[in-house]
């Protein structure tokens, strides 16, 4: 028997302004579409954007359904769409933010499961890690260099 460990590690910025120009203009843009977010049935208004190495930014809202499974998170609305616009460029930067219409949402909302599995399949598939930030409605924001401190020992293409 022997033990593995695996570590993980963010950076946590104390509100948007800490962060370069560049970023503050990505969060901005997930915050505006967070705004405009499809969600009559949770009442939680996620924004994605995503920053792409052709200096395009892809927008995503979490978009909800009657049925309730058949919704889709905002991190999937913006990869696949990204994915399916500009399917040769490299994404460089995600930024979320989440926010309850119900009650304050201080503090930095990591994206769901699927969420970060599906980011990884495109992180593995262009071979360069996205960088992540992700935050509530204001306040701390967490940065991850890459999916793998969000989703450590993966199952990805190398898998099969
Ligand atoms: N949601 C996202 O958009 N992203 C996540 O990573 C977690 C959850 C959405 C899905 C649903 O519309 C609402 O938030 C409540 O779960």
């Amino acid at each position: 028997m022997k033990e593995i460990q695996i570590t993980t590690t963010f950076d946590v910025f104390n509100s948007i302004v800490e962060l370069p120009n560049k970023i503050q203009n990505l969060i901005q843009q997930a915050i505006e579409i967070r705004k405009k977010a499809y969600a009559p049935y949770s009442h939680f208004r996620v924004g994605a954007a995503i920053l792409l190495d052709n200096d395009k930014i892809v927008l995503g809202s979490n978009q909800e359904n009657a049925a309730y499974p058949s919704g889709l998170c905002a991190e999937r609305v913006a990869i696949y769409q990204a994915g399916a616009i500009y399917p040769e460029a490299k994404m460089l930067t995600i930024a979320i933010s989440a926010a309850s219409d119900s009650n304050p949402t201080l503090s930095p909302i990591p994206p769901c499961g699927s969420c970060r599995q599906s980011i990884a399949e495109y992180e593995f598939k262009q071979d360069t890690p996205i960088e992540i930030y992700f935050m509530g409605e204001k306040g701390e924001v967490y940065k991850s260099d890459s999916i793998n401190n969000l989703l450590p020992l993966s199952f990805n293409k190398n898998s099969l």
